[in-house]
């Protein structure tokens, strides 16, 4: 079965949708190490940063899921798998161990920046080809930035 787009043209989906998928990959990573980050914390402020890593990973979960529909409306079927996910993931991975919670600040904060700067770039792409899509995308950005400087706050 094929869905298609009734309001782009089927080669415009297709460039839409691989940035689309990109993007996908890379919250499902960071939902990956943000469930991790709220196994792994020890330390002072155990409790409260549990918790943050808990928020995260359901605003990351709503962010895959709105990508990963937006590419079905533009026809396109999205993969989430962990196969696929670990052979494009540019995310990279917590240590198998307890980690500070300063610590955990410090990996998130540069994961999630990398993460930021990507989809900025993919941004400009889509900003050519589909305006909706690259909202989507510019409010999520929004989302991770401001995810950014709560991570900051919290060492400072
Ligand atoms: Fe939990």
């Amino acid at each position: 079965m094929k869905l298609s787009s009734k309001t782009l043209a089927q080669d415009v989906c297709n460039r839409v949708a691989a940035p689309l998928q990109d993007t996908v990959v890379d919250y499902l990573s960071l939902a990956s190490v943000a469930r991790q980050a709220h196994w792994a914390v020890v330390g002072s402020e155990f409790r409260s940063f549990h918790t943050y890593m808990d928020e995260l990973g359901t605003e990351l979960d709503l962010l895959i899921d709105d990508t990963a529909e937006r590419m079905l409306a533009v026809g396109v079927l999205p993969v989430g798998q962990v196969d696929y996910v670990a052979k494009h993931t540019q995310v990279e991975p917590l240590p198998d161990t307890f980690v500070q919670k300063k610590d955990l600040v410090v990996a998130l904060s540069e994961r999630i920046a990398a993460v930021a700067m990507r989809i900025r770039e993919r941004i400009t792409v889509l900003d050519d080809l589909d305006a909706v899509s690259a909202d989507m995308l510019i409010a999520a950005t929004a989302g991770l930035e401001k995810t950014l400087w709560m991570l900051q706050a919290e060492n400072s």
